[in-house]
């Protein structure tokens, strides 16, 4: 088993069932010994949150792309310094429901031809990617059927519609075709156990 620090993240579209997973691969990699800070994005220390309601709240409209690329980038430099850097120097396991592949498929991609200033903010501000992405791949009308199930006030990114979500999804799928080293497609589309099972398998593979 490895011993030093660890970044993982989950990325997918809305109702994939990533934070889910999330949680489960946090409870293993505890259940083997290691220490693990389990975090979100938009979110994941106390100013990053604050940002995220700004975010996730209110009106389609209410922040065009280029205003939000700088609100995810700042709720993420607060997060990079408060929780993520710190977690990995002392040698946890940091696992983030999120991360900036996010921005790159949402902002970059899904919603504009935006994906070179994501990258030179990525660059200059962030600068940092996980030792491991899952993303959990879902067929989108299903997908969005359980995130709006939720109502949780928190759904101004799911009511941009099906077309939107299929977008992501072959962002997502873009993203990870172009950096196989780093990502791990999940068919999200069976039961919680089984893709549970495959992303242990991973991780068993990955640091094991
Ligand atoms: P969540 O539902 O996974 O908590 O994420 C909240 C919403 O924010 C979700 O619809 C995806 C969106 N989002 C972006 O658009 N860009 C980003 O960089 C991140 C982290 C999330």
């Amino acid at each position: 088993m490895v011993t030093g620090g660890a970044f993982v993240t989950f990325e997918g579209i809305d109702g994939s069932g990533k934070s889910t997973q999330a949680r489960r691969l946090a409870g293993l990699v505890r259940a083997q010994g290691r220490e693990v800070v389990q975090t979100r994005e938009p979110g994941g220390s106390p100013g990053a949150e604050e940002i995220r309601r700004l975010l996730v709240e209110g009106a389609t409209d209410r922040w065009s792309a280029e205003t939000e690329i700088l609100l995810f980038t700042a709720a993420r430099r607060d997060h990079l310094e408060k929780v993520i850097r710190p977690g990995v120097a002392a040698g946890k396991v940091v696992i983030s429901d999120r991360f900036a592949d996010s921005t790159r498929v949402y902002q970059g991609a899904a919603r504009g031809e935006l994906r070179q200033v994501v990258d030179n903010l990525h660059a200059l501000m962030i600068g940092t990617e996980p030792d491991l992405t899952f993303v959990i791949d879902m067929d989108p009308e299903a997908a969005l059927a359980r995130g709006l199930a939720r109502n949780s006030g928190e759904d101004r990114f799911e009511e941009f519609g099906a077309g939107f979500q299929t977008r992501l999804r072959q962002g997502f799928l873009d993203l990870a075709a172009e950096q196989p080293a780093r990502f791990r497609v999940i068919d999200g589309a069976r039961s919680e156990d089984a893709v549970a099972a495959e992303i242990a398998e991973h991780w068993q593979a990955a640091f094991g």
